[in-house]
């Protein structure tokens, strides 16, 4: 009797062992990677995409990763403590989720996307408790994408004269992926001769632009960035007083010029795209 009864509690335990480690169940998180900034009043772009993706998925933590460790570096003497993709990883395994699907806001699939892509798609073979991890893809990386865009572009900067042009300020790459920058120029080309797109750091440059500009006897630029948030290089390359901003070099060329200082983050249309793309690797964990 006594012994039958010990089977039973053995069995049971056992029993309920395996069921513990069954209903083990996922624990799923959301992690948003940025490049990051310091500036304060570029970060309500990251709170307008925080709020889409708390209305998309209510139920799920999400977390935030700057790429910059120069960024992170003078937030954290300002006080602010931002994690690292790898960081945030790897607390986010700490505190028991076992799924994390991560956003890239980045706008083109180049070098930082690529690094960070790896690091999150390896991270579940390094930490211990979590089984997948995936990475959305960046803003424009296929032709939908593309079209999404410059159909954005033309809608919000409509042309009133026709002496007026919008010329978007893109980062520009050394990285091969570089070409979506002129690729997108050919999409924007397809609905209005008016918007044009030039980078900081790649090709097409603004001189190309100003070529363009004044074959076309445009009169009034209307500048505006193409990065995630109105920045750094928004704030100083494009429109900075300095002699060589975007800016000072196009109205010593003669145009009048006008500056829209928002980053793409801020515009819900734009966010939809990320959106979109978050949804189709959260659907995979
Ligand atoms: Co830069």
């Amino acid at each position: 009797m006594k012994k039958r009864l010990l089977i039973g509690v053995i069995a049971l335990m056992i029993f309920s062992m395996g069921t513990n480690a069954q209903t083990n169940s996922p624990k799923k998180g959301i992690l948003l990677i940025t490049f990051g900034t310091s500036y304060p009043e570029a970060r309500k772009a990251f709170d307008n995409i925080e709020e889409e993706v708390k209305k998309n998925w209510p139920d799920i933590d999400v977390f935030w990763a700057y790429t910059s460790r120069f960024i992170r570096k003078k937030l954290a003497k300002q006080g602010i403590q931002i994690d690292s993709p790898s960081e945030a990883l790897a607390k986010m395994g700490e505190a028991g989720y076992t799924h994390i699907a991560a956003q890239s806001l980045h706008i083109i699939p180049g070098a930082e996307f690529h690094d960070v892509a790896h690091t999150v798609k390896g991270f579940s073979r390094v930490q211990k408790g979590l089984e997948k991890t995936t990475m959305g893809r960046p803003l424009v990386s296929k032709h939908e994408d593309l079209e999404r865009m410059a159909r954005f572009f033309t809608e919000q900067f409509p042309i009133a004269t026709d002496d007026e042009a919008v010329v978007l300020m893109g980062h520009g790459t050394h990285h091969e992926a570089n070409i979506y920058y002129p690729g997108f120029q050919y999409y924007l080309s397809d609905l209005s001769d008016r918007h044009y797109v030039a980078t900081v750091e790649g090709y097409p440059s603004l001189d190309n632009v100003i070529k363009q500009l004044k074959k076309e006897h445009i009169q009034k630029v209307t500048l505006t960035p193409f990065m995630s948030v109105a920045g750094d290089h928004a704030q100083n390359d494009m429109a900075g007083d300095e002699k060589d901003s975007w800016k000072s070099q196009l109205e010593a060329e003669g145009f009048e010029v006008n500056i829209v200082m928002k980053g793409l983050a801020e515009y819900d249309e734009v966010v939809d795209i990320w959106m979109d793309h978050l949804n189709e690797v959260f659907d995979e964990l």
